[in-house]
C-alpha cells in the first residue's frame, strides 16, 4: 500500500490576511509537488485571500478549527458549511494548543471529526502526549485512548479518509524534535489500534502525520520511517523553509 505522504503548514495566530496573500504568492510555486499533498492551514480570516492566491496551484488550504454544528447561537464560532461552500478542503482538529487552552475534549474532537466527514472536508486530527506523561511510561496508553475516542462511531470508510497527526506537546515550538524512533513508535501504535477498531485495510490506509519542530533538515529522516506518511508543520511553515520540507526527497 502505497500512502501519498502529506506534508501541512499549521500557521497558527499568525499572518494578517495582506502577509497571507504575499506568502502564498512568494510560496505557491516552490511548495508545488506532484509527488506528496501539501497543505495551507490558516486563520479563517486568512481563508480567503488564501484560497484567491492559490486557484489553480495544487495546494489544499484548511481551517484550524470549526464547530460541529452546521449553524446557530455559537457566538464566535465558525460553521462547516461555510468552510465548505469557501472551498476549503482540510481542517485540523484537536490541536494540543485547542485542547490546552480552549478546553477541547476528546468528545468535542469526535463531534467535529464526525461533522467534518460529513460536509466533505478532510479532519487532521491530532494527538499527543505531554513530557509528564512520556515520562510517566503512558504516552502509548493516552495516545490509544485518543485515537478511539476521536475516531468513536465512524465507519472504517470514514476512518479511512482522516489524517492523524501525532504532535507530542513537549516537541511542539521547542525546537526539540522526536527522534525518528520516537516518531515512529508512536505512529505505529496509531496505525495499530486503528487496525484493531476498523481493519488492517483501514488501518494501511490512513495517513499519519508526525508534527513538533520539524524542519528544512529533519524531515527526511522522519518521513522515511514506515509509518510517518509526511508532517504538520508549525514555525517552519511559515517561512521559505517549507519549501525544503515539501522537496525533503531532494
Ligand atoms: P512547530 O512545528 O512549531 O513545533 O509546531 C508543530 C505544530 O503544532 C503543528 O501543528
Amino acid at each position: 500500500m502505497m500512502r501519498k505522504k502529506i506534508i501541512a503548514g499549521n500557521w497558527k495566530m499568525n499572518k494578517t490576511p495582506k502577509e497571507a496573500t504575499e506568502f502564498c504568492k512568494l510560496m505557491k510555486d516552490k511548495v508545488a509537488s506532484s509527488e506528496v499533498d501539501v497543505v495551507f492551514c490558516v486563520p479563517f480570516v486568512d481563508l480567503y485571500p488564501a484560497l484567491e492566491e492559490l486557484k489553480g496551484a495544487g495546494i489544499g488550504v484548511g481551517a484550524e478549527n470549526m464547530h460541529f454544528e452546521d449553524s446557530g447561537a455559537y457566538t464566535g464560532e465558525i460553521s462547516p458549511l461555510m468552510l465548505k461552500e469557501m472551498g476549503v478542503s482540510y481542517v485540523v482538529l484537536g490541536h494540543s494548543e485547542r485542547r490546552q487552552y480552549f478546553n477541547e475534549t476528546n468528545d468535542m474532537v469526535n463531534k467535529k471529526v464526525k461533522k467534518a466527514l460529513e460536509v466533505g472536508i478532510t479532519p487532521i486530527m491530532c494527538c499527543g502526549e505531554t513530557l509528564e506523561q512520556r515520562e510517566a511510561g503512558i504516552t502509548i496508553e493516552w495516545i490509544r485512548i485518543q485515537i478511539k475516542c476521536g475516531l468513536a462511531g465512524l465507519t472504517a470508510e470514514e476512518v479511512s479518509k482522516v489524517v492523524i497527526a501525532y504532535e507530542p506537546i513537549w516537541a511542539i515550538g521547542t525546537g526539540k524534535t522526536a527522534t525518528s524512533e520516537q516518531a515512529q513508535e508512536v505512529c505505529k501504535a496509531v496505525r495499530q489500534v486503528v487496525g484493531e477498531v476498523y481493519g488492517e485495510t483501514t488501518a494501511q490506509q490512513v495517513r499519519i502525520q508526525y508534527g513538533g519542530s520539524v524542519n528544512g533538515k529533519n524531515a527526511a529522516e522522519l518521513f522515511a520511517m514506515p509509518d510517518i506518511d509526511g508532517g504538520l508543520v508549525g514555525g517552519a511553515s511559515l517561512k521559505e523553509e517549507f519549501q525544503e520540507i515539501v522537496h525533503y526527497q531532494k
